[in-house]
């Protein structure tokens, strides 16, 4: 069966993926710092009687990183890495002027360091799969100019660079940056308390990652949006 790392799976999108992929047999490592609620999910994502393996930690530790890889070792490799785990910088979010610079550096670390750190150690896995990808969750936020986005925009557009030039670099898989669109989650309660629109559950997105994953298009950019109206 094929394995994806997942980081940032015990709730919101994360989570919402990781059942849509344990409903089609993927085996899964997930991660997430608040260990019970992480194991609750793992818990209930086993009921779909696939191999889930929860590891609780932070993505910005080295050591948790390589834990995270060398679990999906132990279950055959790893066929997807999934960077979705994330940091706004500031909550609620502020405008620049008073944004605190250790939550940037806080955004930038989980958001763009950690993301590449993973698909560092995940690599020689990930070329050894048939059929190896990365999809780095990215933001609305990294491409548009919103007041008080300014941080965690900067660390998503930092992001998706990263990710453009390892779909040049790496050939051999697919390397995709997905901007979810908004979603009623705990991230975006913090982002912008205030907010009463409604919004659509994570799990509305998910059909468009599985889309990219049963069509493997080119590497780039998508949004789920876009690849759930197209696919009407
Ligand atoms: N919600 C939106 O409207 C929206 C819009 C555009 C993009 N996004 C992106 O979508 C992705 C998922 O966000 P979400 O809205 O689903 O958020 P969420 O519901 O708050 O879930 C975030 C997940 O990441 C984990 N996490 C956070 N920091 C972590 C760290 N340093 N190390 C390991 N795990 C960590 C959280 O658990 P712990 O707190 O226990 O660690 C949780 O499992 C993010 O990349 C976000 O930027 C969201």
């Amino acid at each position: 069966m094929p394995v994806a790392i997942i980081t940032g799976a015990s709730k919101g999108l994360g989570r919402a993926l990781a059942e849509a992929l344990a409903v089609r047999g993927w085996d899964l490592v997930l991660d997430a710092r608040t260990a019970e609620v992480l194991a609750r999910t793992a818990a209930e994502l086993e009921r779909h009687g696939t191999r889930v393996r929860a590891l609780p930690g932070d993505v910005t530790d080295a050591g948790h990183r390589a834990g995270l890889v060398a679990t999906a070792g132990t279950l055959g490799g790893a066929d997807l890495l999934v960077n979705n785990a994330s940091a706004l910088g500031a909550e609620p979010l502020v405008r620049l002027e008073g944004l605190p610079l250790e939550g940037l550096r806080r955004a930038l670390e989980v958001n763009v360091v950690a993301a590449l750190g993973l698909v560092q150690e995940a690599l020689p896995l990930l070329r050894a799969s048939r059929a190896g990808a990365v999809i780095a969750v990215s933001s609305d936020a990294a491409a548009e100019a919103y007041e008080t986005w300014g941080g965690y925009g900067a660390s998503k557009a930092a992001l998706d660079h990263l990710t453009a030039v390892l779909g040049e670099e790496e050939p051999g898989l697919r390397v995709w940056a997905v901007d979810p669109g908004d979603m009623a989650t705990d991230l975006y309660a913090a982002a912008v308390p205030d907010d009463d629109d409604p919004r659509p559950a994570p799990a509305a997105v998910v059909p468009a990652f599985l889309r990219l994953l049963d069509e493997r298009p080119a590497s780039g950019r998508y949004s789920a949006p876009s690849l759930l109206e197209q696919g009407r």
